[in-house]
């Protein structure tokens, strides 16, 4: 079994300066990581489909600096100085140091941009971490080119981990498994990996239409979140409910019963916002408008058996879930009656996809 310390590397040339960039896209959760252990280990496993539209696009520019004692980075955003997201990259590098040893002689320029707008209320930490550990890994493979691919792409995942949870699963492959979990042996806590069994050609191509309903701050962060599951008084069951739920949607995923998937994914969703309904303090993320989409599709299913579903993450903006055979009429239904309970009327058509590229 893979350990953390298998992690820590010692082997590196001398290479004075370069430059990388990487793609990373965001991922939606159907088995729903919520409630961590200490150093980002997650309380139970969690499974998501990789997107390919919404995505975090990195370049890392390194240069040798004369001393190594601190960390030094230039952060920027669309090309322009963010000095409000420096904090979380210094907690980063202070978190994934152990592990990447190379990092305090070099000063950095980290130029970021998303694909999706910033405000969108879409979490830009999965993509965001993600596309930094690529670039990072790049670097620790131009300083010590015998590292294989496996161990690349799973570094990559367990420094993205460190750096945001559901980022490990924005590395590699359209569905990713992150946490043990006993029917999938490759599985680990440590760091995301490809769902290895065949995928049922019903989620060949599965379509994501994000509803935007608010783009404002959330009132309570993920990491917040997280936390309050900690003498959380349904946290023990619900930990098991996701080793459950991760093994009758195994199945699913691999025999294409789209019934069974809608009643997984959705419950899924609402267990997770009923965690943070529950908790102490209690809070809602949800708004009106994503009862009111949520009501629609479950209409707009009972009336035409289209096997459309939603699912959510930590806000309230619905994604709305569906097989591509059905994208047609699916689309039409958003646009005409979904569409009026976003903010502005956006909305975000994305697809499953490969994850990160080297661009
Ligand atoms: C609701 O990965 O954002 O989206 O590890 O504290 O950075 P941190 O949390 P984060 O939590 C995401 C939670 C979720 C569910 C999921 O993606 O599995």
């Amino acid at each position: 079994m893979v350990s953390e310390k298998d992690f820590i590397s010692t082997d590196f040339a001398s290479i004075e300066k370069g430059s990388f960039q990487w793609s990373s896209p965001s991922n939606i959760a159907l088995v729903k990581y919520w409630g961590k252990k200490e150093n980002q280990i997650p309380a139970n496993p969690s499974i998501s489909f990789t997107l390919n539209n919404c995505k975090t696009i990195t370049k890392l520019d390194f240069s040798k600096k004369e001393t190594n004692d601190t960390f030094s980075f230039d952060l920027l955003f669309e090309g322009k100085p963010k000095e409000d997201f420096k904090p979380k990259i210094q907690k980063f590098f202070e978190r994934i140091e152990k592990y990447c040893p190379y990092l305090k002689q070099y000063h950095f320029t980290i130029d970021t941009e998303n694909t999706f707008p910033h405000s969108s209320g879409i979490a830009s930490s999965a993509s965001g971490m993600a596309a930094l550990s690529m670039n990072i890994m790049s670097l620790e493979k131009a300083l010590n080119p015998t590292i294989t691919d496996d161990f690349f792409y799973q570094k990559a995942s367990f420094l993205a981990r460190l750096g945001s949870g559901s980022a490990c699963r924005s590395i590699k492959g359209n569905v990713v498994v992150w946490g043990k979990h006993d029917e999938i042996s490759t599985s680990s806590d440590l760091f995301g990996v490809e769902y290895p069994s065949q995928l049922h050609e019903n989620f060949h191509n599965y379509q994501d239409t994000i509803l935007l309903v608010d783009k404002g701050e959330k009132q309570v962060s993920s990491t917040v979140g997280h936390d309050l599951m900690h003498n959380h008084p349904y946290a023990s069951t619900r930990f098991e409910q996701a080793h459950t739920n991760l093994s009758a949607l195994k199945k699913v995923l691999e025999n294409g019963n789209l019934d069974e998937f809608i009643k997984i994914v959705e419950s899924e969703a609402l267990t997770l916002h009923a965690m943070m309904m529950t908790s102490m303090p209690y809070f809602i993320l949800m708004k009106p408008n994503t009862l009111e989409i949520i009501n629609k599709i479950w209409k707009f299913r009972n009336q035409t058996n289209i096997p459309i579903c939603f699912t959510l993450d930590a806000g309230a903006n619905v994604h709305v879930l569906y097989p591509e055979n059905v994208s047609e009429t699916v689309l039409q239904f958003i646009q005409q009656e979904l569409v009026g309970y976003c903010q502005n009327g956006n909305y975000i058509c994305d697809i499953i996809g490969n994850g990160s590229q080297l661009m």
